[in-house]
């Protein structure tokens, strides 16, 4: 039984923040930006957009892209790390602003590698005949954990949503996925507050604990290895070369990270698919617009193969190999 992609739809907020702008918030420059990430700009959500209305916008498009209506999606799951709440999910919000009133819904907490995650799950739900059509969503509000002031982590990310939606095809479909997870790692990418490890208090608000933590020296590193070593494995599990591959999407961390991924699996330039440029990295929600964005190119065809690969909190990591239904 194939599971692939028969609907997709991504959504930014209209808000552009470039690099000139946050020269003028912390002590960086466009040249720094430019050189160590390859971001030039990226998008923030208003204050009274959560992370489900951004899903919900994605979700909307990708059900007009394959005329299904919201009832007939069985199974919403949202990968996020800044859902709406703590609960009720963001997948439940969702359900209700599009109307998919048949849907079991849930969220997915892996960061940046969650789309890749809640793929997976999704083609599992699909594999056991019980339900027809399952809406991934990778949709974050990174805006809203991100120090403002901390030249470090605030020139890196940016908000939005892509969505997908799975069902039985044809031809092609989701071949191959290689999930992993390293908790010992956990403190280099982490929001320490407002857990049940450290409710959120005067302190934990006073001492910046409802923002991201990041060591990104360190993580960069993993990230070089991770991205290359779980690729090469999804592979393998396919039993695919790397010339079959037509095109890479791999998570919008860093471009140094993504060409230093590229050069180790041999893929010329081309075959690099690269949007941190305009939206920096949007955790989840990169690898799922880059993906829909990929699928809107002119470019693409039915039978081509698309690599995906995300790192990210947990730690976390994830690949998957698609070809195009
Ligand atoms: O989605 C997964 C999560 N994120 C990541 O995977 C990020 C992975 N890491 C990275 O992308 C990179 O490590 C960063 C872009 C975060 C940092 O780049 P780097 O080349 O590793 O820089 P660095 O941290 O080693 O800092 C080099 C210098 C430091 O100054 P000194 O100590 O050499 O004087 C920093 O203080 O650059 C300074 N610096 C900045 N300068 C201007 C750090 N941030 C900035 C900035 N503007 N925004």
């Amino acid at each position: 039984m194939s599971i692939g992609i028969v609907g997709w739809g991504f959504y930014v907020p209209d808000k552009i923040l470039t690099n000139a702008d946050l020269e003028k918030m912390v002590d960086t420059t466009d040249e720094w930006i430019t050189t160590r990430t390859g971001i030039k700009t990226r998008r923030i959500a208003p204050s009274d957009m959560a992370v489900s209305d951004m899903a919900a916008a994605a979700a909307q498009r990708a059900l007009d892209k394959c005329g299904l209506s919201a009832k007939q999606i069985d199974v919403i799951i949202v990968a996020t790390i800044t859902p709406d709440m703590f609960f009720p999910s963001s997948a439940c919000f969702v359900q209700s602003k599009i109307g998919a009133e048949n849907a079991a819904c849930f969220d997915v907490s892996a960061a940046c590698s969650g789309f890749i995650y809640a793929l997976e799950l999704g083609r599992n739900f699909l594999c056991n005949k019980k339900y027809k059509n399952v809406m991934v969503i990778g949709a974050e509000k990174l805006s809203v954990i991100t120090d403002w002031q901390d030249r470090g982590t605030c020139v890196l990310f940016g908000d939005g949503a892509g969505a997908v939606i799975l069902s039985e095809v044809k031809s092609g479909g989701i071949i191959s996925c290689y999930l992993g997870s390293d908790g010992t790692q956990s403190e280099l990418l982490f929001l320490p507050g407002g857990g049940s490890r450290n409710p959120a208090s005067e302190d934990t608000v006073k001492n910046k604990m409802h923002f991201l933590k990041m060591r990104g020296n360190e993580l960069f590193k993993f990230a070089v290895r991770i991205m290359a070593d779980s690729a090469e494995e999804v592979l393998k599990q396919a039993g695919l070369k790397k010339s079959d591959i037509k095109y890479l999407i791999p998570h919008q961390a860093n471009s140094r990270i993504i060409w230093a991924t590229a050069k180790k699996l041999d893929l010329d330039e081309s075959q690099v698919f690269v949007n941190i440029d305009r939206y920096g990295n949007m955790s989840s929600a990169s690898s799922a617009v880059a993906l829909c964005e990929i699928l809107e190119s002119k470019d693409i065809k039915r039978g081509d193969k698309l690599l995906m690969v995300a790192f990210g909190g947990g730690l976390t990591w994830g690949s998957s190999i698609i070809e195009v239904s």
